[in-house]
């Protein structure tokens, strides 16, 4: 590691992951000089949670740990969290805020997971796969070509030009589809995909739709009966995004009616809690349709990625106090400080915390090279790069300013 140094040495930063999260997390911490790092394969609840974020820096968890405003209280030496997964509401997102603690997430990192289960459903689905693997399960021999197609010049619809969409994109060209997309938000195009203007319009020219949008007012209900009568007859629908985005009830209708060809659908209006809960969908049943517990996401490699990007993120945050990738937090991206000291302020967004910061530095003649503020909501975030600056005698009197809420310095 770089002779750079924190407040506090990286082998006093105790890091510990909780539920599992991937071994690569651990590795990048240690390969970054964190070697205080505890791994454990379960949740913490209780009073053992509370005794564990008592002597934590940084807390890794997935989405059974649950950090309250209790939790965070009791966490008082806690300076970041990493959530290794999608969701960040198992955290009290504004009261860790509010104790200037960013919070980390990985949205990105199960992209192409999502993206090659797509692109797998969509052959299943133009050959009929579902059906013919269930007759034969059953000892049925169903041995034609009715009705099977290539993927190969047909046209795939996208929903939702995104991380997803996007990929989806790239995979389906090298299997010579046609893509079209629709997005709200005008996109670059990739490949030699075509934006079209409206959702009508790419339901009529797709033989396969996918729906690759977020949960939003805009998207809740967006399959609904009407739209299934604007598809070709007999194509194919995909969700593999969110279970509102789709009305599960007029897509079993039209399934069983034949107006639409079959479809994959891996998320669901309602979807069980835990695996001892039952599963029910009005879409059970029905032949050639293929049903998915929402493993889109789900592959190790998806896992071993949001290791990789979580743990990268935290350090980065450690190591030069980036807060990007933060869902909580003023966003500041910081290049490492490579050859200047850095101080970090966390306060109130209030008057008089900035000139008092730049008073305290003037007085002790500290050159100011560079300054970087972001504010979000009642917290604010400044990172001063300077020539030089002797941590020690800086911190306290930094610590007192009024509205402090957290104060580092990288030298
Ligand atoms: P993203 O935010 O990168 O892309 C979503 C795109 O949808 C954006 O380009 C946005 O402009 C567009 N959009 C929003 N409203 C729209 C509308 N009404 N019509 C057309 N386009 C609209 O999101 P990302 O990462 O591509 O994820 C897409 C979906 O996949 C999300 O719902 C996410 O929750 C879901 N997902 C599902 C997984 C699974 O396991 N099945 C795993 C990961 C994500």
């Amino acid at each position: 590691m770089p002779d750079q140094r924190l407040t506090r040495p990286r082998d006093q930063i105790r890091v510990l992951l909780l539920e599992g999260i991937h071994e690569r997390a651990e590795r990048a911490f240690r390969d970054a000089g964190y070697s205080s790092v505890t791994r454990l394969p379960d949740a913490l609840r209780g009073q053992d949670l509370l005794d564990a974020v008592a002597e934590t820096e940084i807390i890794g968890i997935r989405s059974r740990t649950q950090l309250t405003p209790e939790v965070l209280e009791a966490g008082e030496r806690l300076f970041a969290i990493g959530c290794f997964c999608i969701g960040t509401n198992q955290v009290a997102l504004e009261e860790a805020a509010r104790r200037g603690v960013p919070v980390f997430h990985a949205p990105h990192s199960n992209t192409r997971s999502v993206a090659e289960l797509v692109i797998g459903l969509s052959v299943m689905l133009m050959r009929d796969v579902a059906r013919k693997s269930r007759l034969a399960h059953d000892g049925i021999w169903r041995k034609s070509a009715v009705g099977s197609h290539e993927l190969r010049g047909k046209t795939l619809g996208i929903v939702g030009y995104g991380h997803i969409g996007s990929q989806v994109s790239i995979l389906a060209e090298a299997f010579g589809l046609n893509v079209i997309y629709h997005d709200i938000v005008p996109k670059l195009t990739l490949g030699n995909a075509h934006p079209v203007p409206s959702l009508d319009e790419l339901l009529a020219g797709s033989d396969i739709v996918s729906l690759h949008v977020p949960e939003t007012d805009s998207t809740r209900g967006l399959m609904a009966a009407a739209r299934f009568d604007r598809m070709k007859p007999g194509a194919y629908l995909i969700n593999a995004s969110r279970g509102s985005v789709v009305d599960v009830d007029a897509l079993a209708e039209r399934l069983k009616d034949g107006r639409i060809g079959g479809a994959a659908v891996d998320v669901f209006p309602k979807e069980p809690k835990s695996k001892d809960e039952p599963f029910v969908s009005p879409l059970q049943g029905i032949p050639n349709v293929i049903l998915t517990p929402h493993v889109g996401g789900s592959t190790e490699e998806a896992q071993e990625a949001i290791g990789k990007d979580v743990a990268g993120q935290l350090v980065a945050y450690s190591d030069s106090g980036a807060t990007t990738a933060s869902v909580n937090f003023p966003q500041l991206a910081l290049a490492p400080h490579d050859d200047v000291h850095r101080v970090l302020h966390t306060h109130r967004n209030r008057p008089g915390v900035l000139s008092a910061i730049n008073d305290l530095l003037a007085d002790r003649n500290v050159n100011i090279l560079g300054q970087h503020l972001q504010t979000r909501g009642e917290v604010g975030y400044v990172v001063l790069d300077v020539d030089e600056v002797d941590a020690e005698e800086i911190l306290p009197p930094l610590r007192a300013i009024d509205g402090t809420i957290r104060a580092r310095v990288l030298y």
